[in-house]
């Protein structure tokens, strides 16, 4: 994707609805966060020139300024996932906007699938680390020079200090946060049993499928960035029963007071 195409969206968000400090996006089932924002006003995707339109179910498709934990915040709600078809420009695509307008910290959210067997569905989980299983990157192709290096360094893909942050914040509300390593699948199948006993095995203690392209191009950019997942179901055959959309929504549903009070209290000490 050329600069100019997110540099155009980008001046179109902030024409329709100004700046933000903090960038956060809602993964699945957590949408309705964006109701807690004061002073807010959105812009639908679709209007975005250039920017892709979300099709998966719980995935509104909004921009959203507003004010949250005495910070002016951006909120979106609903992503774009590769398993839509889209190309991994496209997904990261508002990563990138987000840099050009200035958002000085992102965090990501989703929902995803619990490997640890000694956790439990409904915990929280801070990605400590990731695993790219998919086999495509988001930096493929030729590099935004812009925006960083040509081979950016991950070894701290997840920002540290946030990460810290936030798990102080979990402590001070007696919410638990697990800390974990994200896997990344493309999807949209979920995982067969024996591809979550090779997860384990490699050392990942959630599986999902999104977030892991949006972590590359964040740090590409220098963008510090934290991500949370809800781990909504034990991952495939770790219980005797198959996975639903159903049962991951209503799994987030069930967190979400939990997790509204830490994401909020994130920001505010952000
Ligand atoms: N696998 C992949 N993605 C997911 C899962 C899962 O078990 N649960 C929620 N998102």
């Amino acid at each position: 994707m050329e600069m100019k195409t997110i540099q155009r969206a980008a001046d179109y968000v902030r024409e329709k609805i100004g700046t933000a400090d903090i960038g956060i996006v809602l993964g699945s089932g957590l949408g309705s966060y964006a109701e807690n924002m004061t002073n807010r006003s959105c812009v639908p995707y679709a209007e975005i020139p250039g920017f892709p339109v979300s099709t998966a179910p719980g995935h509104e498709g909004k921009w959203w300024a507003g004010d949250l934990g005495g910070k002016r915040v951006y909120m979106l709600q609903g992503r774009i996932h590769f398993y839509e078809g889209r190309s991994l420009d496209e997904v990261t695509m508002y990563v990138r906007m987000m840099k050009l307008l200035n958002v000085r910290a992102l965090i990501l959210t989703n929902a995803a699938g619990c490997v640890n067997a000694a956790w439990q569905p409904g915990d929280l989980m801070l990605i400590r680390d990731f695993i790219n299983y998919s086999g495509i990157n988001p930096l493929i192709g030729p590099n935004l020079d812009e925006m960083g290096p040509r081979f950016p360094d991950m070894s701290a893909a997840c920002d540290k200090s946030m990460g810290t942050l936030c798990l102080e914040q979990a402590k001070r509300l007696g919410v638990q946060l697990r800390e974990g390593v994200y896997m990344w699948f493309s999807g949209p199948s979920y995982e067969t049993p024996a591809e979550v006993r090779m997860a384990r095995i490699l050392g990942a203690d959630a599986v999902g499928m999104s977030t892991v392209p949006e972590l590359i191009v964040a740090r590409h950019c220098g963008l510090p960035t934290l991500g949370i997942s809800c781990l909504t179901n034990m991952a495939a055959g770790m219980l005797d029963q198959p996975l639903s959309h159903l049962e991951v929504l209503e799994a987030a549903n069930k967190v979400q007071k939990d997790f509204r009070e830490l994401i909020t209290a994130t920001v505010d000490a952000l």
